[in-house]
C-alpha cells in the first residue's frame, strides 16, 4: 500500500512541472526553474525532500513527455523546510529528548493508539501500520528521505526548526547533504516546538512570548528564498538560537552526532516494532474477516 504516499509524491511533481511549463489553458506563463524554491513545511517538507530525490536521480536527467512535450526535469534554485521530518519510524533520539519542548505524545501518532476513532478509511483494508505506507516501505528514501544516500548535485538547502522531536530526523538529512559538499544552513531554536513560527495566541504556552523566534525565523525563512531564487550564495553552516538570543555556531556535518550507517541501523530496527493497525477494540481476527 504504497498508494497513498506515492499519489502526494506524484502530485508534488506534477505540480512543479505544470509550473515550469503550463498546460494548455493554464492561467500562468512558464516559470523559470531558476527562480523556483521550495518551500515545505513539516510533512510538506517531507515531501519537498522527497520531490528533491527524485529531481536528484539520474533518470529525472532524461527527457520526459508532459502534456505532448519532450521535457526535462531542471533543478530548482534552492529548498527550504520548517520542522522537517525527516524519516517515518521515529528512531532518533529527538523524539525522546526533545519531547519535554514538544507539542506530539511521544508514543508515537495518535492514530496508533487504540483510542484513536476509526473511520471508513481507517484502519486500512487490509490493515496496515502506518497511515502513508506499509511497513516495509517506512525506510524507503522516499518515505523517509533522511535516510537517502546521496544529495550529491542538490541545490542549496535551508532548513529551520525548534529543539523538536522530529529535530533529529531534518538534522539526518541536512548533516548527509553537508557532508556531501551540498550549501546547507540549518537554524535551531532553542525550547520551540515543531511549526513553532505559525503557532497563534491560542497556543497556552505562546501567549508570554514576544514572538522574536518566530518573527527571526520567518525572516530568514523569506530572506533565504530570495538569495537563492536571485542566484545568490546562501550561508553556509548551522546555528543554535539560544532563549536569550544569542546565537551559537553547530558543525553542519555532524548534527546529530550519528553516523549515516547508525541512523539507517536505528531505522531498520524501529521499522521492525511497526504493527498493523487494526482499529478501537476490534481483534486482529475481526478486523481480517471484515
Ligand atoms: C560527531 O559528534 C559526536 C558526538 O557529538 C562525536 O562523538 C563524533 O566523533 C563526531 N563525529 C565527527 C565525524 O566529527
Amino acid at each position: 500500500m504504497f498508494m497513498r504516499w506515492r499519489a502526494a509524491l506524484t502530485d508534488a511533481v506534477l505540480a512543479y512541472l505544470s509550473l515550469l511549463y503550463p498546460p494548455p489553458g493554464s492561467y500562468h506563463d512558464p516559470v523559470s526553474a531558476s527562480s523556483v524554491v521550495f518551500a515545505g513545511d513539516s510533512a510538506g517538507a517531507t515531501l519537498s525532500l522527497a520531490l528533491l530525490q527524485v529531481l536528484l536521480c539520474k533518470s529525472a536527467q532524461r527527457t520526459i513527455r508532459f502534456h505532448g512535450r519532450s521535457v526535462k526535469l531542471p533543478l530548482p534554485a534552492g529548498v527550504t523546510f520548517l520542522s522537517a521530518g525527516g524519516e517515518n519510524t521515529l528512531c532518533l533520539p529527538s523524539w525522546r529528548t526533545n519531547a519535554k519542548y514538544d507539542i506530539f505524545n511521544s508514543d508515537g501518532w495518535s492514530y496508533t493508539r487504540s483510542d484513536f476513532p476509526t473511520c471508513e478509511i481507517w484502519p486500512t483494508n487490509p490493515p496496515r501500520c502506518h497511515v502513508l505506507c506499509d511497513a516495509d516501505m517506512l525506510c524507503h528514501p522516499l518515505v523517509s528521505p533522511a535516510l537517502a544516500k546521496s544529495w550529491r548535485g542538490s541545490p542549496p538547502m535551508w532548513f529551520a526548526g525548534g529543539q523538536e522531536m522530529l529535530g533529529d530526523s531534518a538534522k539526518a538529512a541536512a548533516e548527509q547533504a553537508a557532508r556531501q559538499g551540498v550549501c546547507v544552513r540549518f537554524e535551531e531554536y532553542e525550547q520551540m516546538p515543531h511549526d513553532f513560527p505559525i503557532m497563534t495566541e491560542k497556543w497556552p504556552w505562546a501567549q508570554t512570548e514576544d514572538w522574536w523566534q518566530s518573527k527571526r525565523c520567518m525572516s530568514e525563512w523569506a530572506r533565504s528564498c530570495v538569495v537563492m531564487a536571485e542566484g545568490k550564495e546562501l550561508e553556509n553552516g548551522a546555528i543554535f538560537v539560544r532563549l536569550d538570543q544569542t546565537v551559537e555556531s553547530v558543525d553542519v556535518a555532524n548534527l546529530t552526532g550519528l553516523s549515516s550507517e547508525q541512523i539507517a541501523e536505528k531505522a531498520r530496527e524501529a521499522q521492525k516494532k511497526f504493527k498493523p493497525w487494526y482499529g478501537t477494540n476490534v481483534s486482529p481476527e475481526k478486523a481480517e474477516v471484515q
